[in-house]
């Protein structure tokens, strides 16, 4: 029996949506999206009961749930036996123990985990790695994934067996990064595009080249969206970051992966 599907998610540069929405398509019914990205929407508390069935999704930041996400969740997000795909978007290096702590979060707050995935998205850091990702390809792969999904919940929902989801328990340390903040290098209009999209509210309404360094997820959502190319992260820190994943995410190129 097809049940009511929720998209549940964060996605600050929009490849988690992209490949939820692909996943959805493929599932063939109607869904209602969830995206918690901005802070005004992780301000609900919601509850899912057994006639639910919810697509988590979320990118992996430092092999983890990024931890906003995390919190969120453990809020304001509880169930009674619904069912449950989590899916982890990463920037081809690893999803580490994403998966599997989303998996563990899930459970705790009364899904049944019956299905994962593991897919990629162009790294938020720079367009060369994982470049125009999820791409055509990508997309087909997820539109597969999600009838294969459709399939799964014409029985009754069952977990996944323990073990099944690659990651390891404890978890990779959640390491706090040092505080960085975009800069503006190119003049500003204030046209508050990058203000109404900080996940986090970081940027200054009133002064747009003001960040608060301590509060950046270094999501880049507003680099990618200033229409002047004006913000940028141009601290030899974050330079250096980007160094370090040029040289070991770029290759070889990585395909997602299903657990079901
Ligand atoms: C702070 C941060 C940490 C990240 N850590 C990883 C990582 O550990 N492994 C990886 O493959 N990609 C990593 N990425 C890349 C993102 O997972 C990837 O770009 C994802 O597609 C972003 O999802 P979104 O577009 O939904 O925001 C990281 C990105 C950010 C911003
Ligand atoms: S200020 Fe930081 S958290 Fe806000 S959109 Fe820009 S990179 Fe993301
Ligand atoms: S998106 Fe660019 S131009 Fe618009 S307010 Fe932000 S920095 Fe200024």
């Amino acid at each position: 029996m097809l049940k009511k599907v929720t998209l549940l998610y964060f996605s600050s540069t929009k490849t988690t949506q992209k490949n939820l929405r692909a996943i959805a398509e493929g599932m063939g019914c109607p869904v209602t999206e969830v995206d918690f990205t901005l802070p005004q929407n992780r301000q609900q508390d919601l509850h899912f009961d057994q006639d639910d069935f919810v697509i988590f999704g979320c990118p992996v930041y430092g092999g983890l749930m990024p931890l906003l996400v995390r919190e969120y969740i453990q809020q304001h997000v509880t169930a009674t036996q619904t069912g449950c795909a989590v899916v982890a978007v990463y920037g081809n290096r690893h999803f580490d123990d994403c998966l599997v702590e989303m998996e563990d979060l899930m459970t705790e707050q009364g899904f049944v985990v019956t299905a994962a995935a593991a897919c990629l998205g162009e790294h938020s850091y720079t367009t060369k790695i994982a470049t125009g990702r999820p791409d055509a390809q990508d997309l087909v792969w997820a539109k597969e994934f999600g009838k294969q999904l459709a399939g799964k919940l014409e029985a009754p929902v069952q977990p996944l067996e323990k073990g099944k989801i690659p990651g390891n328990r404890p978890y990779r340390e959640r390491k706090p990064s040092a505080p960085m903040a975009p800069e503006n290098t190119n003049g500003c209009i204030k046209c508050g595009l990058c203000v109404k999209n900080c996940p986090v509210g970081a940027i200054d309404p009133q002064d747009p080249g003001k960040v608060d360094a301590s509060k950046c997820l270094k999501c880049l959502s507003c680099v990618r969206l200033c229409p002047l190319g004006s913000k940028a992260f141009t601290s030899e820190a974050f330079q250096g970051s980007v160094a370090w994943c040029l040289a070991n995410f770029q290759e070889p190129r990585k395909e997602p992966i299903s657990i079901l």
